[in-house]
C-alpha cells in the first residue's frame, strides 16, 4: 500500500524562526493577486498592501485600462507586476521572484475563460485572527468541513460534486462542473484566493504577521448590484468567512497545545491541502539547505566552527520524534 500523506508538523504553525524561513523560502519569491483591474478605477488613488511585512502600493496612473503601477512607496522602485488578458493584476514583493509565466505555468488558459472585470468593486474589510496563515489555507484547500461548518453555503454548493484540481502554484476548486461561472474558487500559492459564488466575487489574502499565531485577513468584494442586493450577498459570504474564522481559531488552539503533532490527509478529499503543504515543505527544506551550506562556507572562510554558526529552526516537531 502506498504511504499516506502526512500533514506538516504542528510546530510549523507556532514557530517564529520557521515563519522567518517560510518568508525567505516562500513569500519573498512568490506572486500575489492584488485584484481585478476594477479594484483600481480611480486615477491617482493608492491601494496599499502589506504582504509578509513588505509594503506594496498599486495605483492607476491614467485612464488607459492597463495602466496600473505597482511600487514600493518608500523607494519609488517598481515591483514586477502582470495584468492577465481577463483583467487580473498580480505582483511580486521582491526581485527574487521568477517571471509570472515561470511561477504560474498553465494558469492563463484557465483564467482566460472567465471575465473577472464584469463585477464592479464594492467594499474591502480586514481584521486579525489568532491563527497561523497555514491554518486558514488548510481550511480553504478542502471542503470536508463545509457540510457541518457552512450549512447555508452547502445548500447552494453541495459537496457532492466538489472537486479540486491542483497545479504547481495554484489550485482550482469547482463546486459543480455544470456551473462553470459560479462556484469557482481559485487558490494562488501561497496566500491569495479568488472566489466567484453567491452572485458576486471576492478575493482574499491570508497575510502572515511576525507572530506565527496571528494572521491578518484582507477581503475585497465585487458585485454587479449596490444597495440591498449587494448587502444580501455580503451577508451570505461574510457568514461563510466568519464560520471559517471561528474554525481556524479553534484549530490553532489545538495546534498550540502541543498534544497534536501531525496527522494523515485524505488522498482524495484533501489533495489540495497535501499539494500546497508539499510546496511549503519542499521550498522551506531547500531554503534551509542553501542557508546551512552558505553559513558553513562562511564559517570555513573565517576559520570558525561551522556548527556554532548554523542557527536554523527545527524542522521536525520534537513531540513527533
Ligand atoms: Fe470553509
Amino acid at each position: 500500500m502506498a504511504s499516506l500523506t502526512r500533514t506538516l508538523p504542528a510546530s510549523w504553525y507556532r514557530s517564529s524562526p520557521l515563519y522567518q524561513l517560510e518568508r525567505r523560502a516562500v513569500f519573498i519569491k512568490a506572486w500575489y493577486l492584488l485584484g481585478p483591474v476594477t479594484r483600481f478605477m480611480r486615477v491617482g488613488e493608492k491601494v496599499e498592501y502589506e504582504i509578509a511585512q513588505v509594503k506594496v502600493t498599486a495605483c492607476r496612473m491614467s485612464g488607459k485600462p492597463r495602466d496600473i503601477k505597482v511600487f514600493d512607496e518608500n523607494t519609488g522602485m517598481d515591483f514586477k507586476s502582470y495584468i492577465t488578458e481577463t483583467g487580473l493584476l498580480f505582483s511580486t514583493i521582491s526581485d527574487d521572484a521568477p517571471s509570472f509565466d515561470e511561477f504560474f505555468p498553465n494558469l492563463k488558459p484557465l483564467i482566460g475563460t472567465v471575465d473577472f472585470t464584469r463585477l464592479p468593486y464594492r467594499r474591502s474589510i480586514k481584521y486579525e485572527g489568532n491563527f497561523n496563515w497555514k491554518t486558514m489555507v488548510d481550511g480553504y484547500q478542502e471542503c470536508l468541513h463545509c457540510q457541518y461548518t457552512h450549512p447555508s453555503f452547502s445548500v447552494y454548493y453541495p459537496p457532492t460534486f466538489y472537486t479540486v484540481y491542483n497545479h504547481e502554484n495554484f489550485s482550482q476548486h469547482v463546486a459543480d462542473p455544470k456551473k462553470a461561472d459560479d462556484g469557482l474558487f481559485l487558490y494562488f500559492f501561497p496566500n491569495c484566493t479568488l472566489n466567484v459564488y453567491g452572485g458576486g466575487m471576492s478575493s482574499f489574502r491570508v497575510c502572515p504577521t511576525e507572530k506565527p499565531g496571528v494572521t491578518r485577513m484582507e477581503f475585497d468584494y465585487y458585485h454587479i448590484e449596490t444597495g440591498d442586493k449587494f448587502e444580501e450577498y455580503f451577508k451570505f459570504v461574510r457568514q461563510v468567512a466568519m464560520e471559517d474564522y471561528e474554525l481556524c481559531e479553534k484549530a490553532q488552539e489545538n495546534l498550540e497545545r502541543g498534544v497534536y503533532a501531525e496527522g494523515i490527509l485524505n488522498p482524495v478529499k484533501e489533495s489540495g491541502v497535501a499539494h500546497y503543504q508539499q510546496r511549503v515543505l519542499d521550498l522551506v527544506c531547500k531554503q534551509r539547505e542553501t542557508e546551512v551550506r552558505f553559513d558553513a562556507g562562511d564559517a570555513r572562510e573565517s576559520g570558525s566552527d561551522s556548527s556554532e554558526m548554523i542557527v536554523a529552526p527545527q524542522l521536525v516537531d520534537p513531540a513527533s520524534s
